[in-house]
């Protein structure tokens, strides 16, 4: 993957992280992915966390990006973005377990995650991720 792509996908996320909502953790998160449609039109979108007081029902930047391009049609992921900011700075960060497995799900071992300092590979952030069957939906 061009790293100029994933450059602009960073700066999509860093973009996004002014609309995250996150009252209780002040802990917000901007993401970007890059997705491909069955015709091979290919889109970005964007994604922030959004907290809830029931804490539990917090849903991170990543599932929120990664979930606005499959509920359009864009089922593959090719590459993701991430960028959190506390306290006016800003820190690379990983995703969590979950989104690295609801990744997995619409990528596969080579997609890109860049963290705005180092591009990593989701087989590696997530080695023998489940799978319940060959291929993608
Ligand atoms: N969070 C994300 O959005 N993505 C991650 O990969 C890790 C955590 C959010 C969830 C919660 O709103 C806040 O960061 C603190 O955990």
């Amino acid at each position: 993957m061009d790293r100029k792509i994933l450059q602009e996908l960073y700066e999509r996320a860093t973009g996004s992280v002014e609309n995250a909502y996150a009252p209780y953790s002040r802990f917000r998160v901007g993401a970007a992915v890059l997705m491909e449609n069955d015709r091979g039109e290919r889109r970005v979108f964007t994604g922030v966390n959004v907290e809830n007081s029931s804490y539990g029902l917090t849903v991170c930047a990543e599932r929120v990006a990664v979930f606005k391009g499959v509920s359009e049609g864009y089922r593959r992921l090719l590459a993701l973005a991430l960028v959190a900011v506390k306290d006016g700075e800003t820190l690379p960060v990983l995703p969590c377990g979950a989104c690295r497995q609801v990744m997995w799900e619409f990528g596969d071992e080579n997609t890109p995650v860049y963290d705005g300092e180092k591009v990593h590979r989701l087989g590696d952030l997530l080695p023998g991720g489940f799978r319940l069957r060959k291929g993608r939906p």
